[in-house]
């Protein structure tokens, strides 16, 4: 098998910032303890009406492209994850695959909620390692702040927009990516929920507008934080096994950033320090698939990640989606 090898990482945030305390003035019913103490979340990024989430992955992925060495015309093809594409049909990948001039590339969403990266580079882990492709962009975006209903204090603190990209290539140099591991359940897909917009209510009509059905709901959002726990602990077991290391020998643990109280209980739980969580919550909240792929490239980019070390990206999310990669920087 060819050894898979990650070139390059990328990421990029709107500029605009929506701190707790607009929260509050915006009339919600909430404060910026409640929301740092119960989340550790403390801003957000958000996207300008005019930005789509092609605008944002484009961002991501020229910053990707340019640190891979790689030409958007030699990608072989295009991962976008997303569950917020600027359309249903065309994909945002294929919006992103026009913005990059990219023809050669072949272009496909992947669907797959907080997870939706990990799912992105094991499906390019499957190509580069068969020979079937030779350079694989992946890329995370999303603008989260439009699905959320403004008003329901449970929903509408978590969220936030942005990209994150990683260039993979069959090739020696670069970064190796040791493992993908990913797993679905639908049976249990109803605590993270956007029923609008979909064939079970087509066509978007006044009434489901009105009804809120095009909102992303969290239903029992208390029983999917600790189901999230369950299974980034069992992710992280499932990485380190699989490549015949212990928990401990991991250096750095960059999880999809849902909440910090979620790494909390990862740590005690695996009895491993928080220093090694790359955290990022704080400053960006969820950004659903985006949030680890941002996460990666910041730490890289600040210099947490050196060469050699362990990196473990653990994900869950809705769908429910959960799963791992893990990377020799
Ligand atoms: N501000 C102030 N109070 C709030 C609030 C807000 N933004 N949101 C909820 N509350 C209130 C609730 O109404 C409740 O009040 P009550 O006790 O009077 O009924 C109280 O705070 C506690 O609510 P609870 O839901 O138990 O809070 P929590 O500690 O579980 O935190 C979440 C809520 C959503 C932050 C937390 O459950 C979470 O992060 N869950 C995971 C969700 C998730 O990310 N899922 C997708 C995985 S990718």
């Amino acid at each position: 098998m060819v050894s898979v090898n990650i070139l390059g990482t990328g990421s990029y945030v709107p500029p605009k910032i929506l701190y707790n305390r607009d929260l509050e003035a915006m009339g919600l019913d909430t404060s910026d303890e409640w929301i740092i103490q119960r989340t550790g979340i403390r801003e957000r990024r958000i996207a300008d009406p005019d930005v789509a989430t092609s605008d944002l992955a484009y961002e991501a992925s020229v910053r990707a492209l340019d640190r891979a060495g790689i030409n958007a015309s030699d990608l072989d093809m295009i991962v976008m994850a997303t569950i917020t594409p600027d359309t249903c049909c065309p994909s945002g990948a294929n919006w992103l695959q026009a913005k990059l001039d990219a023809p050669k590339a072949v272009s496909f969403d992947v669907t797959a909620a907080c997870s939706g990266f990990i799912f992105g580079l094991d499906v390019a882990e499957k190509y580069l390692s068969s020979g079937a492709a030779q350079n694989i962009l992946v890329v995370a975006a999303e603008v989260m702040t439009r699905t959320v209903n403004w008003k329901d204090r449970n929903t509408c603190i978590l969220w936030g927009d942005g990209a994150g990209a990683a260039v993979l290539a069959a090739e020696k140099n670069g970064h190796a990516l040791l493992s993908t591991h990913v797993h679905t359940d639908g049976a249990r897909g109803q605590h993270l929920l956007m029923p609008g917009g979909g064939s079970k209510t087509t066509p978007i009509s006044h009434e489901s507008v009105h009804e809120g059905r095009h909102y992303l709901n969290m239903i029992e959002a208390n029983l999917s934080f600790r189901v999230a726990v369950r299974h980034f602990i069992e992710s992280i077991k499932e990485a380190a096994a699989h490549n015949g290391v212990s928990v401990s020998d991991i250096d750095w643990l960059i999880p999809h950033q849902a909440n910090i109280r979620m790494f909390h209980s990862i740590a005690r739980s695996l009895e491993i320090s928080m220093e090694k969580f790359y955290v990022t919550i704080h400053k960006y909240g969820n950004i659903s698939s985006a949030s680890c792929a941002i996460a990666l490239d910041e730490a890289v980019r600040d210099g947490s990640i050196n060469d050699g070390q362990l990196v473990c990206l653990p994900v869950f999310g809705g769908g429910l989606t959960w799963g791992s990669a893990m990377i020799r920087w």
